[in-house]
This record gives structure tokens, sequence and C-alpha cells, in this order.
């Protein structure tokens, strides 16, 4: 009896927090935790003391040649590109928003060789990327990421 009048003074005063947090706005900022304490992948930052392989600018050899289709495959499969983990795919459900909306990434104005570079090893152009470098890791071999690429690309 004892325990399920704490539990609903607790419940009460959680209801009363969470009315006061809705009347006032959104809660205040908190400042960021300190992950320097922790290693990183990061080979920029001195907490960056896991081994990573470094960053790789990859030029595009010939013609991008590469399945929309099966790019698209790819790109949704949790267990391969999961790029919806972090962006907004048109079709895809359940996306992340850490990275930006790639909706409309074919008006974007990059060209083929641009988007490969970016998805090979996006460090190349934000060192401290969240994005996996899909190529430098071998996480999508080299005909994935030209249809990986080529989905990318029809998004209009
Ligand atoms: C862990 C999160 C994460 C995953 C997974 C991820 N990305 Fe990204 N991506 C990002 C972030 C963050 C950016 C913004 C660039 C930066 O970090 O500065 C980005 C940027 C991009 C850009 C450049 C967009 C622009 O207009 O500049 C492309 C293209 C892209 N990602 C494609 C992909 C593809 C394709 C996949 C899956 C194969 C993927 N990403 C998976 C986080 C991610």
């Amino acid at each position: 009896m004892k325990r399920t009048l704490r539990m609903l003074a607790a419940v009460l005063t959680g209801l009363t927090f969470a009315g006061m947090a809705g009347a006032q706005g959104a809660p205040a900022p908190q400042a960021p935790p300190d992950y320097s304490v922790f290693p990183c992948l990061s080979y920029t930052q001195a907490c960056g003391k896991v081994a990573t392989r470094p960053p790789v600018k990859k030029a595009l050899d010939g013609p991008l040649n590469g399945n929309p289709e099966k790019g698209k495959q790819l790109a949704q499969a949790r267990n391969r590109g999961n790029c919806l983990a972090c962006h907004v795919i048109p079709g895809g459900s359940q996306p992340g928003t850490r990275g930006p909306d790639l909706s409309h990434f074919g008006s974007s104005g990059r060209s083929d060789a641009e988007a490969y570079a970016m998805v090979f090893d996006m460090r190349t152009v934000n060192p401290e990327t969240l994005m996996p470098p899909f190529g430098t890791n071998d996480i999508l071999n080299e005909q994935e990421l030209r249809d990986v690429v080529a989905y990318l690309l029809t998004f209009r």
C-alpha cells in the first residue's frame, strides 16, 4: 500500500513537471556531454585513438554505369547501406534526420564524380562527418557504390 502511494506520488509529480514544461515551452537546453574522455574514430581530435582507415579521395573511373534499381535495394536495406538511418530518402520509411534530406539530391547540381566521392568517403568533404566511409571501409563494393549513386541521382 505504502509502495503504491509512493508510486502514485511519483507519477503525479512527473505529470506536474510535464505540465509545467509544456506551459513554458521547450525545456532549457543542456550543455552537450563531454565525450572527449572516450576513444573515438576521429583522426583529427585527441580522442581519436581507435585505429581507422584514413580518408580516401576516390576519383570516379570512367562512366558511372550504375543500376538505380539495385542502388535502391542497397540504400534502403538496413543491413547494407542503411542510408535511412540518417537520411530522408523518397519512399523510404522511418528515416533518421541526422544527415540532410536527400529527396532532391539529383537536382543539387552534383556531378556523378562528386556524388561518388561523397558516398565513397564523406570525410574528404567534412573530416568530422558522421557518415560512414562506404568505399574506404569496404561496406559497399565498387559496383554497389555506383548503383547507390545512380539511385541518388534519380531524386529530382
Ligand atoms: C550515420 C549517419 C549517416 C549514414 C548512415 C549515411 N549518411 Fe549520408 N550524410 C550524413 C551526414 C551527417 C551528412 C552531412 C555531411 C556532413 O557530415 O557534413 C551526409 C551527407 C550525405 C550526402 C551529401 C548531401 C549533400 O547534398 O551535400 C550524400 C549524397 C549522402 N550523405 C549519401 C548517403 C548514402 C547514399 C548513404 C547510404 C549508403 C548515407 N549517406 C548514409 C550521415 C549519414
